[in-house]
């Protein structure tokens, strides 16, 4: 389905219901900085988490038609909800564009979490889907884990409701129980919507000492990857390097999206 050639000197494609996937942006252009990208929040109709599979699948579709129509040679789908939903049929309508979805960092958790009791954040849709059954069953007998579907959370970052944001994350933390470094407490915290990193400083002062994870880092490193594999990094004279311009488009208020961009430094 790709009619145009992909080039080395196109963007790359992120996005999110919303602003979310500006967590994972920053991560990718701190790895890829000469490269351009395309930043697509679907504000208008965010949230993700709480729809339906169907409602989620179309609009990853369309958002996704619109990024390879400006001639983006890679995607990255930085939502865990939209790629829970969606990336199976973007992978099949795309196959030789590049696509990188995110899933919750359970597999780093259980690498790093001392006492073996770990917790999941994540939405609703992203909890619910196979996808996310399926990770959980390839756990460790020996872990335990608490999924805790976070209703409201991303939308209140996405309306930037600081007092909204402060009591919704510290009634999620909260219900993940006890959480330390003691034996039975919950010493590693798994980030599982790309809204939540954006909040990073509100969880770890209402759980200081608590590690969290996101998977902003892996997905630039697998971008990279993959956009490696097929000669599509970057690799002009520097005089012609796209520089690392980022476009932003958004189906809700471009006003909202500027004020985030400004807000968390991108
Ligand atoms: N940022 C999205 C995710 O990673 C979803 C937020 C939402 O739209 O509910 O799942």
């Amino acid at each position: 389905m790709n009619s145009t050639p992909l080039l080395a000197s196109g963007p790359i494609g992120v996005f999110d219901s919303g602003l979310g996937g500006l967590s994972v942006l920053r991560a990718l252009k701190a790895r890829l900085p000469a490269e351009n990208f395309l930043y697509f929040a679907d504000s208008g109709h965010a949230p993700y988490g709480e729809r339906a599979d169907h409602f989620v699948l179309a609009r990853a579709i369309s958002v996704s038609e619109a990024l390879v129509a400006q001639g983006c040679k890679a995607l990255v789908v930085a939502c865990n909800t939209a790629t829970a939903a969606a990336i199976r049929a973007l992978r099949q309508r795309w196959p030789m564009l590049p696509l990188v979805g995110v899933e919750p960092a359970l597999k780093p958790a259980v690498g790093l979490s001392q006492t073996r009791h770990i917790a999941v954040l994540a939405t609703r849709g992203t909890l619910q889907s196979e996808k996310f059954q399926t990770l959980v069953a390839q756990l460790p007998q020996d872990l335990t884990i608490k999924i805790q579907p976070c209703d409201g959370l991303a939308d209140a970052i996405e309306n930037f409701e600081a007092t909204k944001i402060r009591e919704l994350g510290a009634h999620y933390l909260s219900a993940c129980g006890p959480l330390g470094h003691g034996p039975g407490e919950v010493d590693t915290v798994v980030l599982g919507c790309t809204h939540y990193p954006l909040i990073l400083d509100v969880f770890e002062q209402q759980a200081p000492g608590i590690r969290f994870l996101d998977t902003g880092e892996a997905v630039a490193r697998q971008t990279e990857r993959l956009l490696n594999q097929q000669q599509l990094l970057w690799n002009g004279p520097p005089a012609q390097a796209p520089n690392g311009h980022t476009t932003w488009l958004s189906s809700g208020d471009p006003g909202q999206l500027s004020r985030a961009v400004a807000h968390w430094g991108l």
